[in-house]
């Protein structure tokens, strides 16, 4: 009796073994598969951060742009000027877009004369509709864009409160929400062809929080978290899209009319930029396909080492170095 009344316990114990045996298996499998993946991680990991540091010590040679149509947003002043400038002289087909036709057309005309490949496009980035319009019209009159720079924005500088609703509506649409349009309108082609490059012009102010310049630098951290989050995006995107770049710029102060007040204690340390200078350094980090810049590029690890620190002596820091910009108006 015993034996028969064992027999099923038995059977029944032998078979939730099995079954163990057999819910054990994929999960031992799902361990080794984790495992590997770590290590596959780490070392995909480790390979990345060499190639990122024999490419500080030996810089990738800068791409020829020659064949490229680079257009450029707030191409009439300033950076975006001497940006198309230079890409003129390296003989690529230079879109100058602006809102202002005397300093755009003056641009066309500077590369124009230097036998350099130039058209000019009216247009307010702030206007959807206006940007795919645009978008459409460089595509028939040109040809397809492969480097895009978001460059048009505005910088009013006074305390937070004293700043009207309109003003800082009008600062977003151009410095957030232009960019946004602009790559809407353009990034269809690159992804097609998947060749391109698009470029951001945020600010040191879109690295650190700056008194007089509370909506600005929201809008240039904004400018960044785009760059940052369309790259992700990019990445993951099941279609090759490799052949898709981004940089994004960070300039200190450059002396274009923008910052009209600035207050630098240590001035010998800390100099004001040349927007030709500035622009130099834009033109060589596209053309080496960089990933991220400061102008001046020191500052690139120095705000790394500042963003370590706790707020108290971030804020101690940021007394001694005393550099900043006093209201506009
Ligand atoms: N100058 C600086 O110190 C400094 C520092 C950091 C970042 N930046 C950023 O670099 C970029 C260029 O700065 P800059 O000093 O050369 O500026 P700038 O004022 O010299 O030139 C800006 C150009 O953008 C154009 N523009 C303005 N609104 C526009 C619109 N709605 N649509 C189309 N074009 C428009 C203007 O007409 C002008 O030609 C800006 O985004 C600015 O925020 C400047």
């Amino acid at each position: 009796m015993q034996f028969i009344k064992n027999t099923p316990k038995n059977s029944s114990q032998n078979s939730t073994k099995a079954n163990l045996c057999s819910e054990q298996k994929p999960q031992i499998i799902l361990v080794i598969r984790i495992l590997f993946e770590v290590v596959w991680t780490i070392l995909r990991t480790n390979y990345e951060i060499l190639k990122a540091i024999i490419k500080w010590f030996i810089p990738p040679e800068p791409k020829d742009v020659s064949d490229e149509i680079v257009l450029i947003t707030g191409a009439g002043h300033g950076m975006g000027r001497e940006v198309a400038l230079r890409f003129g002289k390296l003989g690529a087909i230079v879109i100058c877009v602006d809102i202002n036709p005397q300093g755009n057309e003056e641009t066309v005309k500077i590369i124009k004369q230097g036998k350099g490949k130039a058209f000019r496009y009216e247009c307010d980035v702030t206007n959807r509709e206006a940007v795919l319009k645009l978008a459409d019209q460089v595509s028939r009159d040109v040809g397809e864009v492969s480097i895009l720079i978001n460059n048009a924005g505005i910088m009013p500088c006074k305390p937070v409160l004293r700043h009207s609703e309109k003003e800082i509506r009008t600062m977003m649409d151009i410095n957030v929400n232009g960019n946004l349009w602009m790559i809407q309108a353009f990034l269809p082609s690159m992804l097609e062809r998947n060749h391109g490059h698009i470029v951001a012009m945020s600010s040191m102010a879109g690295k650190m929080g700056l008194r007089n310049l509370v909506p600005y630098c929201g809008s240039k951290y904004a400018a960044r978290g785009i760059m940052e989050a369309l790259a992700v995006e990019l990445h993951e995107d099941p279609r090759d899209t490799n052949g898709i770049n981004f940089t994004t710029v960070s300039p200190y102060i450059v002396n274009t009319g923008l910052c009209l007040k600035p207050r630098i204690r240590f001035q010998r340390l800390m100099k004001t930029i040349d927007p030709g200078d500035a622009a130099d350094q834009i033109v060589d980090a596209i053309r080496r396909d960089y990933h991220e810049i400061t102008i001046p590029s020191d500052l690139y690890y120095g705000n790394k080492i500042f963003n370590l620190l706790p707020p108290g002596a971030g804020k101690i820091l940021t007394d001694f170095i005393g550099t900043g910009l006093d209201p506009h108006d």
